[in-house]
């Protein structure tokens, strides 16, 4: 793996996740692969979980992770080919990013999308520059459209209560859940887009009319427009909010109560579920459901660890 920017660069995903649960059962089992070797973690946007679990990965395979808030301690990056810089903007990402892989072996970028014209953000040109102009391998810690690590956690916390008793696919159902502000669609995206390479589950999503994702990550995905319909039989529940794919960045009204409640659940088959975090309780998803039996967000935030350790482990391989 040369760059982890989406599912397209994870290659073999059995092999990720078994690298994965192997880490989380030794986490200091090569704890000098990474050594002499500096990851440098930019974050434009702000993190909680990305940012931690990546240290930590980091750090138990020897390497030295130093983390930059670019948005905050940086200079304001210029992103566009040959602008006259006498706006706002004070420093080309064509003469920051490659001293930044002068710095670091391995770079992650975390940069969200602005959600005002859909073609700049899904044309991914921040994350596409880091990538351009480091000369580095480039790790995403979610970009304008998708959240590759995010995901591949999922996957894993999904694959660690597998097989499903009596069925030989596991349902998985990603909601789409109210928020009281426009959120990117990246988690949702991202997920999508991992389970259908994954292969190994039914996908079914829900989401109100006029909230379809795009098609490009979704593919042959069933989607209901009737969320208690989408949920009979659920193995899996993973909730998310996203704004508007169409109209684009925008929250349109929404007809019905789509957050998830201990009442909808019983439509499941027990399902577990999930949610990236930071979630917004009794918005998002209830205090019933989040602090329930069948909540593993706890769980699946804890292996964001793995996850990143596998993805780095598999790139620090590749470098010479
Ligand atoms: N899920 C996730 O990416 O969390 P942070 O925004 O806290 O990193």
């Amino acid at each position: 793996m040369k760059n982890f920017l989406s599912v397209k660069d994870a290659g073999n995903i059995s092999g990720l996740i078994n690298s994965a649960l192997n880490f989380k059962k030794v986490p200091l089992a090569k704890p000098i692969l990474g050594k002499g070797k500096r990851i440098g973690l930019l974050f434009l946007n702000p993190s909680m979980r990305t940012r931690l679990s990546t240290q930590i990965a980091a750090q138990n395979l020897g390497m030295e992770a130093i983390v930059f808030n670019a948005s905050q301690d940086g200079w304001t990056l210029e992103f566009e080919e040959g602008a006259v810089m006498n706006g706002t903007t004070s420093e080309h990402i064509k003469d920051a990013a490659p001293i930044l892989g002068n710095y670091f072996d391995i770079l992650g970028v975390r940069t969200f999308p602005a959600l005002k014209s859909r073609e700049e953000d899904y044309a991914e040109k921040i994350m596409n520059s880091f990538v351009k102009y480091s000369g580095v391998p480039v790790i995403s810690l979610e970009s304008a459209t998708v959240h590759p690590l995010q995901s591949l956690t999922d996957i894993i916390t999904i694959s660690e209560y597998l097989p499903v008793k009596d069925k030989v696919k596991p349902k998985i159902v990603l909601t789409w859940a109210p928020h009281v502000k426009p959120l990117p669609q990246c988690v949702a995206n991202s997920f999508s887009e991992w389970v259908n390479a994954w292969g190994k589950a039914e996908f079914v999503i829900a989401n109100p009319e006029g909230y379809d994702l795009d098609k490009s990550f979704t593919k042959d995905a069933a989607i209901f427009n009737n969320q208690e319909e989408a949920l009979k039989d659920a193995d899996f529940v993973y909730v998310k909010n996203w704004s508007n794919y169409k109209d684009y960045g925008k929250i349109i009204p929404v007809r019905g109560d789509w957050m998830l409640t201990n009442k909808k659940l019983e439509l499941t088959n027990n399902a577990k579920v999930m949610h990236c975090l930071p979630v917004r309780r009794n918005v998002e998803l209830s205090d019933e459901v989040l602090d329930g039996p069948y909540s593993i967000v706890t769980e699946e935030a804890g292996n964001r660890v793995w996850a990143a350790q596998a993805v780095l482990a598999d790139i620090l391989n590749g470098l010479s």
